[in-house]
């Protein structure tokens, strides 16, 4: 076709496609062009923002490092992997929510009952739940990947001060599906913006503030796993986090609970001597039909 023209760009190009092309590739790329193209002849892009939007593209491919990917950062904060989570998430089950970059592998293993807290400075939190499947039955033996910041506001891999497992734990719910532990209140934070995130972020008068939370990777077998975060209904950023992870199903309360009802029989019993925080938060699976 030598008959290009800024109408039928979009056919053209769906007239290139080869005949033996996957056909969910093929409707993928297609409808991405057909958006792309409206997109430009709407706003009648230029070339200078063409160029700028290629080169803060070109910028996240030089900071992407396997512990930091600038393009899910851009996902992120454009509310495409809220989008995806979203549209793929089961009613009864407990809303998914970005994994985000700070997830390690291998994490540590933490005993029912057992404290991330450690010695760093700030409230004891202590949480309990029970995974369960969308009948309401308890999911035995479930397993809880647990990761947050330290009070500074910092992941391990973001922070030299602390060790790569600090905040991570991996539990195995009891037979009940019960889990327990403690640690400290997590903080709101921001998401990295020193590179083009940060630049987008700051164009369209927007902070990279995400209110504080707990994330957790629950599975277990014949389930689908679910990856999500909690978030306390007292932080600041609750309605304004700036990846769009908040559901109202992930929306939990801390009770200030005195010393003396401290539990028996965790990490910590015996030595909490301040008023701490309780929370309680079960997690619900649901089947995975893939299987
Ligand atoms: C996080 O919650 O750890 C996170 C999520 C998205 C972007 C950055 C951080
Ligand atoms: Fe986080």
């Amino acid at each position: 076709m030598r008959d290009v023209t800024v109408d039928n760009i979009t056919d053209v190009f769906t007239g290139y496609f080869g005949k033996d092309t996957d056909p969910r590739t093929r409707e993928i790329m297609i409808s991405l062009a057909q958006h792309l193209h409206d997109f430009t002849r709407e706003v009648n892009l230029t070339h200078d923002e063409w160029r700028k939007g290629l080169s803060m593209l070109e910028h996240a491919g030089r900071i992407t490092t396997p512990e930091r990917n600038e393009f899910v950062l851009f996902s992120d904060v454009l509310g495409l992997s809220s989008l995806v989570d979203m549209m793929h998430s089961k009613p009864d089950a407990t809303s998914s929510s970005v994994l985000g970059p700070f997830h390690v592998s291998n994490p540590p293993p933490l005993a029912i009952g057992g404290d991330m807290k450690r010695d760093f400075e700030g409230p004891v939190l202590l949480v309990e739940g029970q995974v369960r499947d969308t009948d309401g039955n308890a999911i035995p033996g479930a397993q809880i990947d647990i990761w947050q910041t330290a009070p500074n506001g910092m992941y391990s891999s973001q922070d030299p001060d602390q060790d790569i497992h600090s905040f991570h734990g991996l539990m195995t719910a009891d037979d009940n599906g019960e889990f327990c532990f403690t640690t400290v209140r997590p903080v709101s934070y921001t998401v990295p913006s020193d590179g083009p995130v940060g630049e987008l972020l700051e164009a369209a008068g927007r902070h990279p503030w995400r209110p504080s939370h707990l994330h957790y990777i629950a599975t277990a077998p014949g389930f689908r796993s679910l990856v999500t975060e909690v978030f306390p209904d007292d932080d600041p950023y609750l309605d304004e986090d700036t990846v769009f992870g908040v559901r109202k199903d992930l929306v939990m309360t801390y009770h200030t609970r005195p010393a003396t009802e401290f539990p028996d029989g965790l990490a910590l019993s015996g030595s909490v001597i301040e008023p701490f925080l309780y929370v309680k938060f079960d997690l619900i699976l649901s089947i995975d039909d893939d299987t």
